[in-house]
């Protein structure tokens, strides 16, 4: 079974996210850059922010597929070096792959990761 685990994280984060990861033997990833908001809506992330208008602050969201057996061990991983512990540090989720396809080779499933 495969899983795609999202990370929005802090863009200051991503070295460290992206090392942890290596350590922890990941060996692909995706990273976008993003813009969201969160409960505080933006305003405290961003002084300039006016009183009413929803600011979107730059995030990055990182996605990687995994194997289900180290889904919950890579979240924490994740969410240990992209933690601050300051408001806006992010969110992590993961949802279930279908069909995995490593292009060039055409294995399907684990084999293609
Ligand atoms: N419910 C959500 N769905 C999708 N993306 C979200 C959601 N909540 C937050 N995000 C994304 O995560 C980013 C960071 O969220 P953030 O860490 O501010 O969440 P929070 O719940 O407000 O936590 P905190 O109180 O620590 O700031 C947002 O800028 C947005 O891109
Ligand atoms: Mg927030």
């Amino acid at each position: 079974m495969l899983e795609m685990i999202t990370a929005i994280i802090k863009p200051h984060q991503l070295e460290s996210v992206k090392e942890a990861l290596l350590s922890a033997g990941v060996e692909g990833m995706t990273v976008t850059e993003v813009r969201g908001f969160g409960r505080q809506r933006g305003k405290t992330e961003n002084f300039r922010g006016s009183e009413y208008k929803i600011d979107f602050v730059p995030k990055i969201r990182l996605e990687v597929v995994v194997s289900a057996e180290s889904t919950e061990h890579l979240v924490t991983v994740i969410g240990n070096a992209a933690r601050t512990g300051k408001i806006g540090d992010g969110k992590v989720w993961t949802t279930p792959v279908g069909h995995l396809l490593r292009v060039r080779t055409g294995e399907m499933g684990i084999e293609a990761i």
